[in-house]
């Protein structure tokens, strides 16, 4: 039976270009478990976008001197080009600038309310005089309480680590003018997180088969749950909806995580059946995941969960809403012995290697050093290494062997094997066996360990070949020839499909090459979605002609293979010091 998968990629601030750390912690593992699953015959929504607003967006405005919405339309616009050159395959890549995203946010606002799950508290927050503005706590600096460094931020010290409250610093200053600000009082709503103890932890009774610190942080956050604040004191983002509350807008976190409800409409609204997301929101048999970097784990595993459960039934009637099945959350990706500092320039630029390197050799490099189970490192050294000793050593010369050689010898053609020999049904049927191997861990969201699966079975196709006889007897006796390759060239269509999850482009490339005819994939556009007041851009995937399958496809005796051609690119050592020149600078 097919199953139903819901593919939630957490949505990256739309205020600096895209970076490896974001590819590591989230999109690419979403990516490679979407293709897989779309490969499997499963029905699959993976939507996210560009989280248009809060203070990140505001800040950046401020320091370039333009608007929020300038901020996040420029960044949009690159995140659609990088996701679609890096083949990541949402079926919705918006944003929360939508009408459409403003209207259900807002929607769970009133319903939440006129649930009684809001409550009006007042707060004191630092306010500039002089800017005339309420201060969110990352603009404003002072002395750490805790250990006196004197420019720590109003909700964190960068010197001893700890989290802080802006009332606390001493000797406050405003980011915006310098000036010293005043504490004013301020009222808001809060979410009454409280009131979801008994329900969430009865959601995460069940989830011991989540990753153990994400399991671990949920349980405990929940017996702590205290009333959060939802509104804010800011001009950028979601009008309240309420009358006398024009001055504040919603909590960008509120809302933001929101978007996969929201963009699943947006998705059904602009394929035409307009209700269909709720094959995956209104569906117990429907699974969830939240794909996610760890930073983000308390809005993934709790708090979303609450606003679900507080509008359960919204625009339905009163069926469950369906919450996460999982929430499998990447560690963090540094960049060469250091943590990613934008400021420092710290890091590796999606849009800039992309101009360098080809989508599948960085998606390979990532998906063998993803950190799933603890923090691990990008390297220069490493991405060269493991793209010349693993990918085109293992893969991407053994292809290109096989395929030059049946080219040559058998006119282009898939030779004819005679009887397979013990030799090489043995490695068939390893090779079959990988479907069952690499999927199950693929399935489990463990994609490090089903590339090293599929990897494996490439050196043992390699292995096969140095002692089956193909390159030596050619000449005396084709027909023994004839048997090896094409016990290779079968294996390799199989390897293909278990690699294509992880190598999309080259996976096309090869089944072409292979002599079939189609997509194994669907295709990725850029397209203009409109609304009433104005336009936005998405990206979208339309995986309607797709003929890739998760199972052994069979190459057919006589199929005429493409002239072939390299599939990667071996690189030279002098790569890395000229990368490791780029960092920092
Ligand atoms: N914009 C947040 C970040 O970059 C992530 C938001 S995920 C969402 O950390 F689900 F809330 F949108």
């Amino acid at each position: 039976m097919s199953e139903i998968i819901h593919v939630s990629v957490a949505w990256p601030y739309a205020n600096g270009d895209l970076h490896v750390g974001h590819l590591a912690g989230a999109y690419l593992p979403a990516d490679v478990f979407a293709r897989y699953h779309r490969l499997k015959g499963n029905r699959v929504l993976m939507v996210s976008g560009s989280d248009s607003h809060g203070t990140p967006i505001m800040v950046t405005a401020d320091k370039e001197g333009i608007t929020p919405r300038d901020v996040f339309e420029k960044y949009h616009r690159r995140f659609l080009e990088t996701q679609k050159n890096l083949g990541i395959s949402y079926d919705l890549f918006t944003h929360t600038d939508t009408e459409n995203h403003h209207q259900i946010a807002q929607d769970f606002f009133s319903m939440l309310l006129e649930r009684k799950a809001l409550y009006l508290d007042t707060q004191q927050i630092l306010f500039d005089e002089q800017a005339g503005r309420f201060l969110p706590d990352r603009l404003v600096e002072g002395t750490c309480p805790v250990c006196g460094y004197a420019d720590a931020r109003g909700d964190q010290c960068d010197n001893h680590g700890g989290l802080l409250d802006a009332l606390e610093l001493i000797n406050p200053r405003s980011k915006l003018t310098g000036s010293t600000p005043v504490v004013r009082e301020t009222q808001h709503y809060f979410l009454d997180l409280a009131r979801f103890k008994e329900a969430l932890h009865e959601y995460l009774r069940d989830k011991d088969y989540w990753r153990p610190n994400v399991i671990h942080f949920a349980r405990n956050m929940v017996d702590e749950l205290r009333g959060r604040p939802i509104t804010r004191d800011i001009d950028w983002g979601i009008n309240v909806p309420l009358e006398g509350w024009e001055d504040k807008r919603l909590y960008v976190w509120f809302e933001a995580v929101m978007g996969y409800f929201t963009a699943s409409i947006e998705w059904a609204k602009n394929s035409g059946q307009p209700e269909a997301w709720k094959d995956w929101w209104y569906n117990p048999d429907a699974k969830i995941y939240n794909f996610i970097g760890k930073d983000n784990i308390p809005f993934h595993t709790v708090i979303w969960q609450a606003e679900l459960l507080g509008v359960s039934g919204i625009y339905d009637g009163d069926r469950p809403i369906t919450l996460p099945y999982d929430v499998p959350a990447n560690e963090f990706m540094n960049v060469q012995g250091a943590q990613f500092s934008k400021s420092r320039n710290w890091a590796i630029w999606l849009p800039d290697v992309l101009e360098r390197y080809d989508p599948d050799a960085i998606r390979y490099y990532v998906a063998s050093v993803m950190p799933e189970t603890s923090d691990s490192e990008f390297t220069w050294q490493d991405f060269v290494a493991r793209n010349n000793n693993e990918l085109v050593a293992w893969w991407g010369n053994l292809v290109n062997r096989v395929l030059k050689f049946t080219y040559k010898n058998w006119d282009g053609m898939v030779p004819d094997p005679g009887t397979l020999r013990p030799m090489d049904t043995e490695l068939l049927a390893k090779v079959h066996a990988g479907f069952e191997i690499v999927g199950s861990n693929l399935a489990e969201v463990k994609l490090r360990r089903a590339l090293g699966e599929a990897m494996g079975l490439a050196r043992e196709v390699n292995v096969y070949l140095d002692s089956a006889p193909w390159f030596g007897v050619i000449k005396q006796d084709k027909q023994t020839a004839a048997t090896t390759v094409y016990t290779a060239l079968q294996a390799i269509t199989h390897l293909n499909t278990m690699l294509a999850p992880f190598l999309p482009f080259t996976a096309q490339q090869l089944f072409s090459m292979l002599g079939f005819e189609g997509q194994l994939f669907g295709e990725q556009r850029i397209e203009t979605v409109s609304e009433t007041s104005r336009d936005h851009e998405a990206l979208i995937y339309d995986g309607a002609q797709a003929v890739g399958r998760w199972e052994p496809r069979e190459l057919p005796v006589g199929q005429k293979l493409q002239e072939p051609a390299a599939l990667f690119k071996k690189l030279d050592e002098d790569v890395i010091e000229e990368e490791m020149a780029r960092l920092g600078q």
